[in-house]
């Protein structure tokens, strides 16, 4: 049966908890797993930019013994030259796993119904769900067990938050939201108004951030949408600040999956503090991977 990891909401709490605790098995050993995952082959199709999506994964897979492909969207001619599940089926004589960056969740989607070899997805317009795993994944390190934290987002709705609504629900953690009105009615629109138990968009600044453990956010502007100067000026109001900080409790981390735009939707003084956790997350993205790609090739039950 070919698998795939499109969505966190498309897994029970016991599967995605099982790939966290082979991650973690991963993290403290890594040389015990340098060899699982020898003569399989990972290929990453971006038709974005990326930093760290693209190297932890190229990483991470030849650290347990794989190999990897970049290919170039298009010089293959990916979604032109012929049908993408022709193309797709090509790639299952090659390669045994696909990791797709790209601008349509639909498509995405769409190739993993064809079910021709096991798709990835490393962010969507929709969703970014390898981050959002490998975030709870970070907090869990620091805070201990996720149940019960409380979690406030700040800034737009976008990708990543889509996979930490999801998170949310499937994790059982509180999730404040923080975001401009307007934002919220196009937010509960693309959310089809589905109930939501554990995540709650609010307005009010001082209840949300009270007792929250961790303040997350993430850029203003995500890929492949427009630069707008009403909407980073709606946004002002919710840059992660010290005055931000402060309101939350005295331990609470900051997180960010990053890249960041400094002093615009968080200041140097939270990104360089040491409640800020960003470069631990960019490293356990390898960790979490790492056991995505196992769970996806071989297995990771205990
Ligand atoms: N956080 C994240 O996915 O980073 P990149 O866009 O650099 O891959
Ligand atoms: N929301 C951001 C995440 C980048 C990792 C974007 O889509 O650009």
């Amino acid at each position: 049966m070919i698998k795939h990891f499109i969505d966190l909401d498309n897994f029970t709490k016991t599967e995605l908890g099982n790939i966290l605790s082979f991650a973690t098995k991963i993290k403290k050993n890594q040389k015990k797993y340098s060899n699982i995952l020898n003569n399989k082959s990972l290929g990453l199709l971006f038709e974005k930019e990326s930093t760290r999506t693209r190297v932890s994964f190229n990483i991470g897979m030849q650290k347990l013994g794989g190999n990897v492909i970049e290919l170039d969207s298009k010089k293959i001619g990916f979604g032109k030259r012929e049908s993408t599940s022709d193309v797709l089926q090509a790639l299952s004589q090659y390669i045994d796993v696909l990791m797709i960056r790209n601008n349509s969740h639909e498509e995405l989607v769409q190739c993993a119904a064809y079910n021709k070899i096991s798709i990835i997805n490393g962010l969507s317009n929709y969703s970014h769900p390898c981050q959002v795993l490998s975030d709870i994944f970070t907090i869990t390190e620091k805070l201990g067990k996720i149940e019960n934290k409380q979690v406030t987002w700040l800034g737009d709705f976008n990708n990543v938050l889509t996979s930490l609504i999801h998170a949310a629900e499937i994790f059982n953690f509180k999730l404040n939201i923080l975001i401009p009105k307007k934002i919220m009615k196009m937010a509960k629109k693309k959310l089809n108004n589905k109930k939501l138990v554990n995540s709650n968009f609010c307005d009010d600044f001082d209840r949300a951030l009270k007792n929250s453990d961790c303040i997350m956010t993430d850029t203003w502007i995500s890929m492949g949408e427009k630069k707008s100067q009403s909407k980073l000026k709606m946004l002002k109001r919710f840059q992660v600040n010290d005055i931000i900080m402060k309101k939350a409790k005295k331990q609470a981390i900051f997180m960010h999956c990053l890249p960041a735009h400094r002093n615009e939707e968080v200041t140097d003084s939270v990104i360089d503090s040491n409640k800020s956790l960003v470069w631990e997350q960019a490293k356990n993205r390898i960790y979490v991977q790492q056991s995505i790609l196992y769970y996806l090739l071989k297995d990771v039950k205990k």
